[in-house]
């Protein structure tokens, strides 16, 4: 059997500081399968980014202390020389940074980025890497890509310089396409445009893709799978569909109770309250038990492991709840059932 896409095997990323190390991914899990969408979702400041750029090797200068490992089609790519690391950067794994604007050098022509990439990979000239540049933007939806390649960044919508992100991301046709949070500073119609190129493009090229998100209901359309991320954890992960239909842990409750439901009579949205943890002392026991409406002495003592329930469904939550998932949408205090 082949080895997933991307396998993330107990990471941690401890960066120092002058209280101490901030652990902003402790113990974190995950795959993907080539060809599949892998939503990682979870609040600000969960560990998302940072996650990535390990896997990017791209947090070097902050001196961070990382253990654990990163399989790319099962090579861990923690462990290869820089200059190996940089035929992976570009050529294997794609990456659509958060902010697409400070990702984008502000006084080069976006073709000319776009073209920079390729030669910096291939051996091709000027002229053939602008072409292939534009053949980008126009794949990406952009229309008259030929002079829009032509114009800066600051001239182009939030929207178009998100698909430049996109064609500079997949130029050099990476296996993995990782997105952070591609849409979060764009309207829901052109957010709903870009998520559809970029599945349209997973199709396409069979390439796995990460999309990273605040919300469940932004991946819900694409992602095969899902994986909910508290304080540099995963709380939950399993078929998106699972997910969905059976959230498990008590944070994906209240992830889901954001989630403004259609036809609701009354779409009060439910914050999850308090906020999340600190990451430099973080609480003993379930990082979530301080906000969790569900919890027991049980869950202040042991970090709870990610458990399998069933059918690539996990969780990380003790709380001995038959049907845990029917009390979606319910987040009162447990009653005698998950006192027992
Ligand atoms: N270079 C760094 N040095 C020290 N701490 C860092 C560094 N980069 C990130 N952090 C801390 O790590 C934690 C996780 O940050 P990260 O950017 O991964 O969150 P995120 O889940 O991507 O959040 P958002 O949804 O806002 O993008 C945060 O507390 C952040 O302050
Ligand atoms: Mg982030």
């Amino acid at each position: 059997m082949s080895p997933p896409l991307l396998e993330i095997d107990d990471l941690t990323v401890h960066f120092p500081s002058a209280a101490g190390p901030v652990r902003a991914v402790d113990g974190l899990s995950l795959s993907l399968e080539r060809g599949q969408t892998l939503g990682v979702v979870g609040e600000s400041g969960s560990g998302k980014t940072v996650t990535f750029l390990a896997a990017m090797r791209l947090l070097e200068r902050s001196r961070p202390e990382i253990h654990g490992r990163i399989l790319l089609d099962g090579v861990d790519v923690l462990t290869l020389p820089a200059r190996e690391m940089r035929e992976i950067r570009g050529p294997r794994i794609g990456m659509i940074f958060q902010d697409p604007l400070s990702a984008l050098h502000p006084l080069l022509r976006v073709g000319d980025q776009i073209a920079e990439t390729v030669r910096a990979h291939r051996d091709v000239g000027r002229r053939d890497a602008w072409a292939q540049s534009v053949a980008a933007l126009a794949q990406v939806g952009i229309p008259n890509a030929d002079e829009r390649a032509r114009q800066y960044p600051h001239q182009l919508s939030g929207g178009m310089r998100q698909r430049v992100m996109i064609a500079m991301a997949l130029i050099l046709e990476p296996d993995l396409l990782i997105a952070d949070a591609p849409t979060t500073a764009l309207d829901t119609t052109v957010e709903a445009q870009i998520l559809g190129i970029i599945d349209d493009l997973r199709t396409r090229l069979g390439i796995g893709v990460v999309l990273v998100s605040h919300s469940l209901a932004t991946v819900a359309d694409v992602a095969d799978t899902v994986a909910v991320m508290y304080a540099g954890r995963a709380v939950e992960r399993g078929p998106c569909q699972a997910v969905f239909a059976h959230p498990s842990h008590p944070y994906t409750w209240g992830l889901l109770d954001t989630v403004p439901a259609l036809g609701a009579e009354r779409s009060r949205l439910v914050p999850i309250p308090g906020s999340p943890p600190s990451l430099i002392d973080p609480p003993p026991g379930c990082r979530f038990a301080p906000r969790c409406a569900y919890r027991f002495d049980a869950c202040t003592r042991h970090l709870p492991e990610l458990v399998e329930r069933g059918g690539g469904h996990a969780d990380a939550c003790v709380l001995p709840v038959p049907g845990r998932g029917a009390r979606r949408n319910r987040l009162e205090p447990p009653g005698e059932e998950a006192a027992a």
